[in-house]
């Protein structure tokens, strides 16, 4: 019997998770379901306090918020969680049949999981051991290849190119190269596309290993033309030509993934040794997550929520939805994980960033 619907997010936030889980609500409830968020991941089919019910006048004025209502949680992998003993030691507990019994008990006929390729892979184990889900992609980085946009993107780019645009005026009054660097991972979506917009002078992306001396005579190339102040733009996934991605390390206890940074520091201290020029560096960071979305995000974001109850409907579990201009469709959970989306580099973008005149490091 279709009653009643559970919602969650997994993952870094990214701006419009708000606007899937107003559209989940608002389009469920019109179908007679009741809607049920789960705080933290899965922490709604641990907890009874974490699970909240969502009604249509719970997520009014959500919509322009960022983050999510629900919470979220890059460390929640239900498959596989560290316990520390009372000797200090780390055991590895999987406690998703718990979950998963929890689930059924409290009569959910579907989980819309809302989650980067980490969540979505953790909601398609879950399908696997049957739980009925439908998954909407999302990600700051857009590096899912089963769709072409994720929301949260666009507001990120906008952020990041605000951003360059007032690095201009600083470093041209101090004739200064400033290096920024922003998120990806291993795409260099943000930066190719805030770059070229900001008007850098430089970007560096993960998929064009960059070489120092190309980034060097870019500056000073400048120099010679009477500029004297230079914006670089790094993809904190990038690395040098035989060089190594650099990484913080694994972060907190139960993470998955390493946290990438520190290449913008790097490359600004090579470029202050090898041409003795004032640089500074900065990371964006978390900025470019935050904030309210933009209306494409928004409107992307509230046609992931409807389409997944429309695929709830049609029990299409296990589907993942994504959008293939000009349509929505669905594709299977497990091919989308599967592929990472790379910048092509005989896109037209890149092309535009070569013929502006603008060095990609190599
Ligand atoms: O995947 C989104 C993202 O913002 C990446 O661009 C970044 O590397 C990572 O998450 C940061 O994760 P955290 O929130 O754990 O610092």
């Amino acid at each position: 019997m279709r009653e009643k619907i559970l919602i969650s997010t997994g993952g870094g936030d990214a701006p419009g998770l708000n606007a899937v889980i107003f559209a989940v609500v608002k389009s469920a409830t019109r179908k007679g379901w009741e809607v049920y968020g789960s705080r933290s991941g899965y922490g709604g089919l641990l907890d009874r306090d974490d699970l909240v019910r969502l009604s249509p006048e719970d997520v009014e004025g959500i919509l322009p918020v960022g983050g999510t209502i629900l919470g979220s949680t890059n460390k929640g992998n239900p498959f596989a969680v560290p316990v520390e003993n009372l000797a200090g030691e780390i055991k590895i507990v999987d406690i998703s049949d718990k979950i998963l019994s929890n689930f059924k008990r409290m009569g959910f006929f579907c989980h819309v999981a809302i989650g980067g390729d980490g969540s979505l892979d953790i909601a398609h184990r879950f399908a696997q051991k049957g739980m009925p889900v439908i998954g909407v992609p999302k990600t700051i980085d857009n590096d899912l290849e089963a769709t072409d946009r994720t929301f949260g993107f666009d507001t990120a780019v906008s952020t990041a190119t605000d951003a360059i645009d007032k690095l201009h005026s600083t470093a041209k009054s101090h004739d200064r190269v400033m290096v920024v660097e922003v998120m990806g991972r291993e795409s260099g979506w943000i930066a190719l596309y805030s770059g070229i917009s900001g008007g850098a002078d430089v970007i560096l992306i993960p998929e064009i290993p960059f070489s120092l001396d190309a980034v060097c005579e870019k500056i000073a190339d400048n120099e010679l033309h009477d500029k004297h102040y230079s914006i670089v733009v790094v993809a904190e996934g990038a690395a040098s030509e035989g060089g190594q991605v650099m990484s913080k390390g694994k972060g907190e206890l139960g993470r998955d993934e390493v946290v990438l940074g520190g290449v913008g520091e790097w490359v600004a201290a090579e470029i202050r040794d090898r041409l003795g020029k004032d640089t500074r560096s900065l990371v964006l960071g978390h900025l470019q997550r935050g904030g309210s979305p933009t209306t494409f995000d928004r409107l992307l974001a509230l046609r992931f929520g409807a389409a997944a109850v429309r695929m709830a409907e049609a029990e299409m579990f296990d589907h993942m939805v994504a959008w293939t201009p000009p349509t929505m469709t669905s594709v299977p959970i497990a091919d989308a994980i599967c592929r990472r989306k790379k910048v092509d580099l005989s896109s037209d973008k890149v092309l535009t960033a070569r013929e502006i005149g603008i060095c990609l490091g190599d």
